[in-house]
């Protein structure tokens, strides 16, 4: 550790220059760890969100720990894990429709792996388009509403469509679904959360099926937060917790 680093640690709250993450670092340890042995056993995994701690240094620790890859919500926390080091699996678990941010998006997955989600006809199209243009192939995932109604096509069958759209445009490469059953997270009682997760994540798992049917491969089923990862985590055909 550098002396200049050493410094800051101890250093009263108040004197912190912001923005600044402050962490605990036992406690931030033990909690890498527990999520790591919690996934050690089960079919499923980890693919911790970046927003948490938006800190590559941390992102590696967990990928250390076992985490498969990494979710983050926007084009530059990716660049930010790129900027980091953190080359592979990388998700945006959101939509990127503006031309400067898919022009970003493309140029990080000239010399890293960044995969994003679509929902819309028009957006493939838009990427597919981008990638052609800088020579790249950008990993998709079909995101579903599950009932958190802010991202995600409705129907199992328009998850389809828009599986069959990425498998066959130039560019892409469809490896999956996501749906993040956001609105149910924080149902305080334990039962009435789980009740509610295993009903609402029905849609996406009909998605995976009617997508694996029509012979798509499925690589990653991704969803989930804090709140329900030993919920979802269990799910048979959810592959990827994405809690933060
Ligand atoms: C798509 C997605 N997945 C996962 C999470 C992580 O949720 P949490 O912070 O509850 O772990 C979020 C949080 O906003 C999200 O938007």
């Amino acid at each position: 550790m550098q002396s200049s680093e050493a410094l800051l640690i101890g250093m009263p709250k108040e004197e912190i220059d912001t923005p600044a993450l402050v962490i605990d670092l036992d406690v931030m340890e033990a909690n890498i760890a527990k999520m790591a042995s919690y996934f050690a056993g089960r079919k499923s995994n980890v693919r911790p969100h970046f927003k948490t701690h938006k800190c590559p240094n941390i992102a590696q620790m967990q990928l250390q720990a076992g985490a498969d890859g990494i979710t983050c919500a926007k084009v530059e926390e990716a660049e930010a894990l790129v900027n980091g080091g953190v080359l592979k699996n990388i998700l945006i678990a959101n939509q990127i429709v503006s031309k400067p941010k898919i022009a970003k998006l493309m140029g990080l997955n000239r010399h890293a792996e960044v995969m994003v989600c679509v929902d819309d006809p028009q957006n493939i199209s838009d990427l597919s388009d981008a990638a052609q243009l800088s020579g790249v192939e950008l990993g998709v995932l079909v995101e579903v509403n599950v009932g958190m109604n802010r991202c995600g096509v409705d129907t199992p069958e328009e998850a389809l469509e828009l599986a069959k759209q990425v498998e066959k445009a130039k560019g892409l490469r469809f490896m999956g679904l996501q749906g993040y059953e956001g609105h149910v997270v924080m149902v305080p009682d334990f039962e009435e959360r789980k009740a509610a997760v295993l009903r609402d994540m029905q849609r996406l798992l009909e998605a995976r099926q009617m997508v694996e049917k029509a012979g798509l491969p499925v690589t990653i089923v991704d969803g989930a937060g804090t709140g329900t990862y030993s919920i979802t985590g269990d799910i048979p055909g959810v592959d990827e917790i994405q809690a933060g």
